[in-house]
């Protein structure tokens, strides 16, 4: 982590289970991050509609967000917390960036692949250019740091792309009307911790989801003790005992998955966790797994419970957030505009 203050963006759809991925793939390190840094959290909802949300749902899924950002930790006085459609300039930016983004960039992102699959002719236009919004959410901010797990690594390299093609594109303009070389920062991805990718729990190599149809690959925030004692009882596992060295493990990917959530939630090294279980049956893992789970998770739970309905209250932070995230974001839009000759 560099020594200066870090302006630092992230965003969660709200496409409803907020679930163990998010938390220690991004949460965590929001919290984390929010004490030394200009921390700005978005609810990207627009981001959320590229596949379809039925209405009646999705104000409720933005308050869930709210509400899980703030029962983990974040603090409003410390860090913007926004939803993305309260601010206009997110969707402007992104097409002004649509008109930098090169088809050929878009066409090599593995998420939309994915998600897309065989279907890609059906596949919202929304869905596909959803990076370039990424990138405005971004840019808007001139973000210096983002935060997230290691499945956004290529969008992040993505919003490089379109700053750097901008910056090159419109040099002689920047530098006129700006008095410096470039317009958009950069940004950094920020990968960290000991969890940048937690594993589906019925499938190690498959990515733990909110999409995912059922709900026994995922530990949502929102669980009950039980149902995480349940979910991590049928967990996926191997019939091998639990080795000594991680060089050991190999290809068992269900048991990277739990020891890697283990010392996620924990706080510790893989390494530790896996001296500690190493020769015992999975039982006993899983049994200490779901202590430490029911013992971290069931608070940040039961405090959503107690705000998601408080509609007012999330109301309120997500539109003073969105004051304090619109006065940062219209002036870099207005000079985007006029870097451009619209303006
Ligand atoms: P989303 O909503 O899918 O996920 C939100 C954050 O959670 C992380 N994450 C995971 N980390 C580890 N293991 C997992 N299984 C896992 N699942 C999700 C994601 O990496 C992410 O950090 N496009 C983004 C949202 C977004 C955004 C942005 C992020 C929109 N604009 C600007 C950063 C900056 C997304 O769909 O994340």
């Amino acid at each position: 982590m560099c020594d200066r203050v870090m302006r630092v963006f992230s965003g969660i759809q709200p496409s409803g289970n907020l679930h163990l991925g998010n938390y220690l793939g991004a949460i965590v390190n929001f919290v984390e991050l929010q004490d030394a840094n200009q921390c700005i959290y978005c609810v990207v909802d627009l981001h959320s509609i590229t596949v379809w949300q039925d209405p009646e749902k999705l104000k409720r899924n933005i308050h869930e967000i709210t509400a899980g950002f703030i029962a983990s930790g974040l603090d409003p006085k410390k860090s913007i917390i926004f939803n993305q459609s309260s601010v206009q300039e997110h969707a402007e930016l992104s097409w002004l960036l649509n008109c930098v983004a090169r088809v050929g960039w878009l066409n090599r992102m593995t998420q939309f692949k994915e998600k897309a699959g065989k279907n890609k002719e059906k596949m919202s236009v929304g869905l596909y250019t959803y990076p370039v919004l990424m990138a405005a959410d971004i840019l808007a901010y001139k973000a210096t740091h983002v935060p997230v797990g290691e499945d956004q690594k290529q969008h992040i390299e993505l919003s490089r792309d379109i700053a750097q093609k901008f910056n090159i594109d419109f040099h002689d303009r920047i530098l006129e009307i700006t008095a410096k070389d470039e317009f958009f920062v950069l940004p950094e991805p920020m990968i960290t911790g000991p969890v940048t990718r937690v594993m589906s729990l019925r499938d190690g190599q498959k990515k733990m989801s909110s999409s995912e149809l059922s709900d026994m690959t995922r530990i949502n925030l929102l669980d009950t003790a039980d149902q995480i004692s349940n979910k991590i009882k049928k967990a996926k596992t191997d019939s091998e005992a639990i080795p000594e060295k991680m060089i050991e493990i190999g290809d068992r990917y269900e048991l990277i998955n739990l020891l890697s959530i283990y010392a996620g939630i924990s706080g510790q090294r893989k390494e530790d966790v896996l001296s500690e279980f190493s020769g015992k049956q999975f039982s006993y893992l899983k049994e200490a797994l779901t202590d430490l789970l029911v013992q971290k998770i069931c608070p940040i739970g039961n405090e959503m419970n107690k705000i998601i309905d408080e509609k007012e209250y999330l109301g309120n932070i997500l539109q003073e957030g969105a004051k304090k995230a619109r006065a940062i974001a219209h002036p870099v839009l207005e000079e985007t505009k006029k870097i451009i000759g619209l303006a």
